[in-house]
């Protein structure tokens, strides 16, 4: 008898001249062919003389077994899916029930998988340009995925500036996904963001609308349906729905030239190598702004901002502002001698956003390793530190000496900063702050060094 083997096929959004060579000639190979119905309807041309096995759409697990009963008979079977097949379709279900069954890649039964176009490029093939930078997909279907984690997802989305590709954003059931993710998005996305909503692609009643965000909801969606919801610089023009490469962070839209300060063919002057040398030279030239406004400017945590600072030289200075990381080993022993720092002003950010500033003196502190508490005879507070990543002190001019508590994301747990009366810092805190500054300023150590 000869081995069994098992193609996995996705045949393309519907029309068979979407259908790649491999998928036809994988169909054309096969004994058996198995598929939701709608699935073998739309490749019915190619079925002659084949055994065909139609299943209903919550047949799922059926049809994987079914694959795999036919394949140990020796038979060639072509699992088909519409879009690609590992695209929120039968690869991932049918390699498990293989696994359960104990079969291995080295087995007799031979798989292949064939792709195939997905809804999400087909999708967007007729609407113009939408993909052409990051973006991510998210489907809406609740079946096997518990909300608050699709509500998740579309959140990081949001908030990352991804373009946004929904499946299964809405059937008869399922009706408020769809709305859920519009208030969502919206939190993040301007109201008439640009939305491409493509039903049918590449099939008979294909329909495409072109709305605003805002207007998503209440648009004709259907089972059939993929949403594609711009990012910030996606633009809607001539019924085109485009989204900018990024040619214009480089290069004049006219002449074709490299803008000043960008070289053809290396990172932009923001790129991982140059953007922190781009964040010294605003606090140059913003000497007064804050450090959250900094880090808000930049879209990055406040510790990007710190480690820039960190980094400067004789000729790429951060205005008046240095900063130095704590060795993290040495933090819960400056804890204690942050106690003899006397005056200060205290921030503290809570996960909802929430800032207080309050005016302590530092014997009000007290830390243990997963607290720190500040009380006394007005308040008692307390701030969770099972976060905490990091420690840095920060000098600005002769107007600011603090030390910055944050998280693993670069975020300001808590911050202290010396108080000053009538200009002048409290000695004993300036002395203990200086002492920790030369001991951890490691530029100053190697001047020391060189000129010692
Ligand atoms: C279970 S997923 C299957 C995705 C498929 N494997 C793919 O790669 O396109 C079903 C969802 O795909 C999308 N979809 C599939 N075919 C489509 C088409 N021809 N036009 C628009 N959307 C389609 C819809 O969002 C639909 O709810």
């Amino acid at each position: 008898m000869s081995q069994g083997k098992i193609f996995l096929v996705g045949f393309g959004p519907g029309a068979e001249a979407h259908m790649s060579v491999r998928a036809l000639e994988a169909i054309k190979e096969s004994d058996v062919v198995i598929g939701y119905s709608t699935y073998i309807r739309l490749v019915k041309n190619l079925l002659d003389g084949k055994e065909v096995v139609r299943k209903g759409m919550t047949e799922e697990i059926d049809r994987c077994v079914q694959a795999y009963e036919h394949a140990q008979k020796g038979k060639t079977v072509a699992l088909i899916s519409s879009g690609d097949i590992g695209v929120y379709g039968m690869a991932g279900p049918t390699y498990e029930v293989l696994l359960q069954t104990g079969w291995t890649p080295d087995s007799e039964i031979k798989v292949e998988i064939v792709p195939g176009t997905t809804a999400l490029s087909a999708a967007a093939s007729l609407v113009g340009a939408p993909l052409t930078h990051d973006f991510c997909s998210i489907s809406l279907s609740d079946l096997l995925t518990p909300w608050p984690v699709i509500a998740k997802r579309l959140d990081a989305a949001g908030r990352s500036d991804f373009v946004v590709a929904l499946y299964n954003p809405k059937s008869g059931r399922r009706t408020r996904q769809i709305e859920e993710a519009q208030r969502i998005l919206l939190q993040y996305r301007r109201p008439d963001t640009p939305v491409a909503i493509v039903k049918s692609a590449y099939r008979n009643l294909q329909d495409i609308q072109r709305v605003r965000l805002d207007e998503m909801k209440d648009c004709n969606i259907g089972m059939l349906t993929t949403v594609l919801i711009g990012n910030s610089s996606t633009f809607m023009q001539e019924g085109l729905m485009i989204t900018p490469r990024g040619y214009r962070n480089k290069y004049d839209g006219i002449t074709g030239q490299t803008l000043e300060g960008e070289k053809r063919g290396r990172s932009l002057s923001m790129g991982l190598e140059g953007w922190k040398t781009c964040i010294r030279q605003y606090l140059r030239e913003h000497e007064a702004q804050s450090l959250s406004r900094v880090a808000a400017h930049f879209d990055c945590p406040i510790g990007e901002v710190l480690s820039a600072m960190a980094e400067v030289d004789a000729d790429d200075a951060a205005g008046e502002c240095l900063s130095a990381r704590l060795p993290d080993d040495r933090i819960p022993e400056i804890f204690s001698e942050i106690k003899q720092w006397g005056a200060l002003r205290a921030v503290i950010r809570n996960e909802a956003g929430a800032v207080s500033e309050l005016f302590i003196n530092a014997g009000d502190l007290s830390f243990s390793t997963a607290q720190l508490k500040i009380e006394n005879e007005h308040f008692h507070l307390h701030v969770d530190l099972s976060t905490l990543m990091s420690g840095w002190l920060l000098r600005r001019a002769d107007r600011l000496r603090g030390i910055y508590f944050l998280n693993s994301r670069g975020e300001t747990i808590f911050n202290l900063s010396l108080l000053r009366t009538q200009g002048e810092f409290d000695s004993q805190g300036l002395q203990q702050f200086d002492r920790l500054w030369r001991e951890l300023d490691y530029r100053e150590q190697e001047d020391r060094a060189v000129n010692e």
